[in-house]
C-alpha cells in the first residue's frame, strides 16, 4: 500500500499516523490561564529534544470539532509556563477525563478529581498523583498548520524535575514503580511490563 496524503481525507491520515507512530508516551500538561483557571490535558505527540539544556516538546492540534485552538496552547502562549506530568496506570481513567473538551472556564483538576500541588518555579500546579513532574518555561511555539487537525510544536525548557524518591536511583528511573502507560492507535493503550534489554553495539563490532 502506498499512500499519497494529498489524495486522502486528513481525518484518515490522522488515523494512519496515530496507528503508526506507536507507542507514544503521554505528556499530561498543566497550565493556567491569565485569569488563573487551571487546566490539565493529555498530549501523546510528545518527546524530548535536548538534554543540555533539557528541552521537551508536545503538539496541541487544531480541534476537529470546530477548528479552534486547544486551551493548553492558549494558556501557554499567554503565560509562557507549564508542567509536564507523567501518566501512571493508577490514574489513567482520570487522565482520560481531561481529554473531554471542557470550556476554558472549567478547572480540569476539579472535573477529574486530581490533586494540584504548588510548583517551585512556575505558576501552573504540579499533579500530586504523578510520580514525576517537569516544570517548564516556554522556549518557542512553532505553528505548523492552522487547519483542522493541523498542529503546533510547543518547546519547553525543563527548569525542575520532581521525581518520587522510591523510583529514583543514580539518575535511573524504575519503570516497575513508575508504571507509565503509552498510547497506541484508536482507543488502545499499553503498559510497559514486557521489556527486553539490548546493549548498543560498539564501533567496529558489526562486520559485513
Ligand atoms: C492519551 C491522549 C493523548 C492525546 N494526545 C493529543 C495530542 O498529542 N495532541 C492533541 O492536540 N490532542 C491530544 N489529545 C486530545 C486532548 O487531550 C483534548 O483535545 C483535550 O481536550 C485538550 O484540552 P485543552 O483544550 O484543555 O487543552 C489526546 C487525548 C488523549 C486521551
Amino acid at each position: 500500500m502506498i499512500i499519497n496524503p494529498e489524495e486522502h481525507d486528513y481525518r484518515n491520515i490522522y488515523k494512519l499516523m496515530v496507528g503508526l507512530i506507536v507507542p507514544r508516551p503521554i505528556a499530561f500538561v498543566s497550565s493556567i490561564s491569565p485569569e488563573g483557571i487551571r487546566n490539565l490535558a493529555p498530549f501523546s505527540f510528545f518527546t524530548g529534544i535536548s538534554a543540555n539544556p533539557p528541552v521537551i516538546c508536545f503538539c496541541p492540534m487544531i480541534r476537529l470539532s470546530d477548528g479552534s485552538r486547544k486551551d493548553t496552547l492558549e494558556n501557554i502562549e499567554a503565560t509562557k509556563e507549564f508542567v509536564v506530568n507523567v501518566v501512571s496506570e493508577e490514574f489513567a481513567q482520570k487522565m482520560n477525563t481531561c481529554s473531554i473538551e471542557f470550556p476554558p472556564e472549567v478547572d480540569e483538576f476539579e472535573k477529574s478529581r486530581l490533586t494540584p500541588i504548588p510548583s517551585a518555579l512556575v505558576k501552573p500546579p504540579r499533579l500530586k498523583e504523578s510520580r514525576i513532574n517537569m516544570e517548564c518555561k516556554l522556549l518557542q511555539i512553532i505553528h505548523v498548520s492552522s487547519k483542522q487537525l493541523g498542529g503546533s510544536i510547543v518547546l519547553g525548557e525543563v527548569l525542575r524535575f520532581h521525581v518520587a524518591d522510591d523510583l529514583y536511583e543514580d539518575y535511573k528511573i524504575d519503570p516497575d514503580k513508575l508504571k507509565p502507560i503509552g498510547r497506541m492507535g484508536g482507543s488502545a493503550y499499553i503498559r510497559t511490563t514486557d521489556r527486553f534489554d539490548m546493549a548498543r553495539p560498539k564501533t567496529g563490532e558489526i562486520r559485513d
